[in-house]
């Protein structure tokens, strides 16, 4: 069994689309692959694109990125949108929580992205106000911390593990997995990139492996012993003169035994 990454497939980008489309049917049905959020916001894209990749896996997990909850016409929250998709992929053998597989377990952890992540002193926020999820992103009036809101979804698996633990999530769970704002095209984007409570989560469960995705920007480093893995697909523009393979191989039986 190998177990590979990705994130960001933003399949209304036609080209996203094919690129999935385009992986082998008969090299991964032995294999997991792991969703780090972000597919879009149109509730039968989100469905597709599961089940294309779903097909081609023996095993597929996935947690909703910021553009699922983008609420577009719908006369409902992005809550009630979250818990819609988690019912899909119920439907349609995605998994959305811990699973225990030969000798590993793969977490799904559910974030949003809060404030104390930025830790500069300082924030340039001027081009905040031009954040998608502030306008798309509908929130019940009773929820005084979205981050905290997710985080606690978790809470009933945050526990030891026997087995070697594989966590996931959309969001950055630590301020070094971002350049420093000097080199940030949006300078705003601490302020909306992460959770630094998810790593808590993550080291709890006494991670060894963490994916996750919303940067765009791919990443494999190992922090105080946790390897921590960005492979996003991103946006079509975005593969221009730079490498985004649209799945990463992130563990193999075949290697590690
Ligand atoms: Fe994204
Ligand atoms: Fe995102």
């Amino acid at each position: 069994m190998r177990i590979f990454a990705t994130s960001d497939l933003h399949t209304d980008f036609r080209d996203n689309w094919l690129l999935l489309k385009g992986l082998s049917s008969t090299l991964y049905q032995n294999d997991v692959l792991i969703v780090a959020g972000d597919i879009g916001h149109n509730i039968d894209l989100i469905k597709n694109t599961l089940e294309l990749l779903r097909a081609k896996f023996k095993f597929l997990f996935y947690v909703p990125g910021n553009h699922e909850l983008w609420i577009r016409g719908e006369g409902h929250h992005s809550l009630d949108k979250f818990f819609t998709i988690i019912e899909l992929c119920k439907h349609i053998d995605v998994n959305t929580s811990p699973l225990e597989l030969e000798n590993f377990v793969i977490i799904p952890l559910f974030s949003w992205y809060e404030k104390e992540f930025d830790i500069d002193e300082d924030p340039n926020l001027d081009r905040l106000d031009s954040w998608s999820d502030f306008y798309f992103c509908k929130w019940p009036e009773n929820i005084n911390s979205i981050a905290n809101y997710f985080l606690s979804l978790n809470q009933k698996y945050i526990k030891p593990y026997s087995k070697k633990v594989i966590s996931f999530s959309h969001f950055l769970p630590r301020r070094e997995l971002l350049p420093s704002r000097e080199w940030l095209r949006f300078k705003a984007l601490p302020q909306v990139a992460g959770s630094i409570h998810l790593d808590k989560q993550i080291r709890a469960v006494n991670s060894t492996i963490h994916i996750f995705g919303h940067s765009h920007m791919n990443w494999d480093v190992t922090i105080k012993g946790i390897r921590y893995i960005q492979n996003a697909l991103s946006y079509p523009r975005e593969r221009i003169n730079r490498e985004k393979p649209t799945i990463k191989l992130i563990w193999s039986d075949e290697i590690e035994g």
